[in-house]
């Protein structure tokens, strides 16, 4: 599958195409400077991962059981570092994992489908809603949640596509 079929399928399940979920990455000024630098996306992940650790609610079990294998910490951690090296700010997630992002083969071992894109993209906005910087910028959030909602059914697209040799664990992706 080429480049722009994963594009048009991530169209397909998320409603944002490619250049509106690429907005968040040129927004000047930054996003990066505009959330507060590193604290502000320190709180976002924070505000994220803590609503999914500790949402035990029988409904959301199945979620949770995606990231079974992290701590808490951990995750807060990798994502953080992310976001500040995507929206503008220093290398902090190379630093620890390399040159190379591969969003796609880093989610490749977790039963991620397109309800569980629904559910993280559901949960991600309201940590952004919680956030008292992104919640008074409109411009950030609007761009941020396109990138996200983008983002989440690029992964799931792009997963479907691995060859199974990539994927190390055989799981259901219904
Ligand atoms: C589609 C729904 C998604 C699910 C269910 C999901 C789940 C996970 C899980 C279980 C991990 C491992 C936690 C850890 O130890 O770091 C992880 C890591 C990560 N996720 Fe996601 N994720 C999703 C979407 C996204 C999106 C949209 C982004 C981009 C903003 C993202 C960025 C990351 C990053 C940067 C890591 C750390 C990877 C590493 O370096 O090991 N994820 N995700």
């Amino acid at each position: 599958m080429s480049k722009q079929e994963l594009q048009k399928k991530a169209y397909d399940h998320s409603g944002v195409t490619y250049e509106q979920s690429q907005k968040a990455l040129n927004l000047q000024p930054s996003i990066y400077e505009r959330i507060g630098k590193e604290e502000g996306f320190r709180q976002l992940s924070t505000l994220f991962y803590n609503r999914i650790f500790t949402d035990k609610s029988p409904s959301s079990t199945w979620f949770l059981n995606i990231f079974s294998s992290s701590t808490r910490g951990e995750a807060i951690e990798n994502q953080y570092r992310f976001l500040v090296q995507t929206f503008g700010g220093p290398k902090l997630y190379q630093e620890i994992k390399g040159k190379y992002t591969r969003l796609v083969g880093r989610h490749a071992n977790y039963p991620i489908g397109n309800r569980a894109a629904i559910q993280w993209v559901e949960q991600m906005i309201k940590a952004m809603e919680d956030h008292e910087v992104i919640r008074e910028d409109e411009e950030m959030m609007q761009a941020l949640t396109d990138y996200f909602q983008y983002t989440a059914h690029y992964i799931v697209a792009g997963m479907e596509y691995m060859r199974p040799d990539q994927v190390r664990i055989l799981w259901n992706m219904s």
